[in-house]
């Protein structure tokens, strides 16, 4: 069975990044072949590092006027491009590159909460605000708008009266760990059959 290579671009600690590694370790075809960020003190490059995956850093102007590191991507032979909290939007040439082979996840259940701005606590700080009931995470296919692509899955929590940001975020951070991995793997063989 052919490999099929996978990035992760992210900017923060890498927690999302990490459960990915793990999940797809001695995974018989897909494997996370290189990590991405704009960061190189991001905690995503130490987890990379430790982990002994490849990373590239990118430079804000080859990113967003340049050729958006396509080649490196396509030298890498990588398939598939998994956003974990990568806060950058992605250019035209990239998601042209790689069409609806680029998903992200979102901290809420979009298209509420959605848009420039609104990652990590400012989802959860507004989600609060406006006493809602329930949160959860989104699973969606990038296109040129943020947080605007076909959704592929989602899973809510309940909001408790008592919830902050904080605890609320760590209700999300779980829904996410739990389910992203698996999410990746449906998608990418539902596009790679066997
Ligand atoms: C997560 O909340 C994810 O939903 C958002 O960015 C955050 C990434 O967290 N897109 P981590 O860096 O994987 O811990």
């Amino acid at each position: 069975m052919p490999m099929l290579p996978i990035a992760i671009f992210a900017s923060g600690k890498g927690s999302n990044a990490e459960k990915i590694i793990s999940y797809f370790r001695h995974h018989p075809q897909i494997r996370v072949s290189l990590i991405v960020s704009n960061k190189s003190d991001a905690g995503v490059v130490d987890i990379a590092n430790r982990e002994k995956v490849p990373v590239l850093i990118l430079k804000k102007e080859r990113f967003h006027r340049g050729d958006a590191y396509v080649p490196e991507l396509i030298a890498a032979g990588i398939q598939f491009l998994v956003l974990a909290g990568f806060l950058w939007k992605i250019p035209a040439v990239l998601i042209r590159a790689y069409p609806e082979k680029i998903i992200n996840i979102h901290p809420a259940l979009l298209p509420k909460y959605g848009g420039k701005g609104m990652y990590g606590h400012h989802v959860h700080e507004a989600v609060i605000a406006n006493q809602e009931t329930e949160s959860g995470i989104t699973i969606h296919v990038v296109d040129e708008l943020y947080d605007h692509g076909r959704i592929l899955f989602q899973q809510r929590c309940p909001v408790q009266p008592e919830d902050t940001p904080a605890t609320l975020a760590v209700k999300i951070t779980e829904l996410e760990h739990r389910y992203f991995p698996e999410q990746i793997e449906k998608t990418v063989l539902l596009q790679n059959p066997r």
